[in-house]
């Protein structure tokens, strides 16, 4: 007997699955679909997948009554539309472009997979109705699947030799990535563009840290702009303060300090070096690795924060 539904929906959560959208229409024509996760395959000959459905879904007729679904395997990049999917009461497929499968199941565009199936089985499954279709077509792309696990989205993890190039691997760490030196590298790489250019106009690391953090908001009081430009500087701020006021970068005014014309002419130029490597970046990889890049880079800042 399990009484406790959380532990046991966390449990079923370690299992990761891919997600899909499962479409088809009711019996006016209208198209309908949702998000599901529980899709399977059943057999090889004949044909057979399976997923299943919340009792509870205003859409359970329609599919009962329908004699074709189309199952489609979402592409790593379909995050926003298996939300949509999942959301109840909202025109799911506006703006989409819809071609029709099988009985004119709709289709949506981008997924890595696709099936289309004739409704064979209905099968009562607890609080869900389990069905299973015969695939009569399908599509499949070599590009990345969505993937879910523990109630998040995630993205193929794709083998321990192609991620985890030879020389950064640390004999003495057991095999393990030694992250602070990957850090290193990849904040070397991120930054050497930025650097060469504030170097070029005469600044230290410590000058540019304070050009940065008054960028982020003019007119900030001396004590807050340490606060927010210490971050990772060698140098005191506090010394570059004064420095920059010298150099005519900024300007203080009682307790309020503002980067000067030529102090914004600088933040202006650095960023778009800044930016140069972001757009390079953002070619390089998909919106998720980008996402989760940010996120745990983002995690990773906080646990210096909470130390410090
Ligand atoms: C990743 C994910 C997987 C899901 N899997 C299923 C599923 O297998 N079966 C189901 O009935 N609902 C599933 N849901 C929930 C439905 O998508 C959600 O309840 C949606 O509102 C159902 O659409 P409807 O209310 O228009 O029927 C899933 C949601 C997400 C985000």
């Amino acid at each position: 007997m399990i009484d406790n539904k959380q532990a046991f929906r966390s449990a079923l959560g370690r299992f990761v699955t891919g997600v899909t959208i499962v479409t088809t229409r009711d019996e006016e024509g209208k198209a309908i679909g949702l998000t599901a996760n529980s899709f399977n395959s059943v057999s090889l000959d004949p044909p057979l997948v399976l997923w299943s459905l919340a009792l509870t879904s205003p859409n359970l007729l329609a599919f009962r009554n329908s004699r074709a679904w189309a199952v489609h395997v979402l592409a790593a990049d379909q995050e926003d539309l298996s939300n949509r999917f999942a959301t109840r009461g909202i025109d799911k497929f506006e703006g989409l472009s819809i071609d029709d499968g099988p009985e004119g199941a709709p289709l949506i565009p981008g997924c890595a997979a696709r099936f289309g199936c004739r409704s064979t089985f209905e099968y009562e499954g607890g609080d869900h109705a389990i069905f299973v279709g015969e695939v009569v077509d399908f599509i499949d792309r070599d590009i990345k699947p969505l993937v879910f696990h523990g109630g998040k989205y995630g993205g193929v993890f794709q083998g321990a030799k192609e991620t985890r190039p030879a020389e950064l691997v640390h004999e003495g760490e057991f095999g393990r990535y030694f992250i602070g030196h990957l850090l290193n590298r990849a904040y070397q790489t991120a930054f050497v563009d930025v650097r060469r250019e504030y170097r070029a106009r005469g600044l230290r690391s410590s000058e540019y840290s304070v050009i940065v953090a008054l960028g982020l908001g003019d007119g900030c009081p001396r004590a807050e702009l340490i606060r927010r430009a210490a971050n990772g500087a060698v140098d005191l701020p506090d010394a570059a303060i004064d420095g920059l006021i010298a150099r005519g970068v900024i300007t203080g005014a009682g307790d309020a300090l503002h980067l000067t014309g030529e102090g914004r002419k600088i933040l202006a130029e650095l960023m778009a070096v800044a930016q140069s490597f972001q757009l390079q970046l953002e070619s390089m990889l998909a919106p998720y690795e980008l996402s989760q890049l940010t996120s745990l880079l983002g995690k990773l800042c906080s646990v210096g924060e909470d130390a410090g």
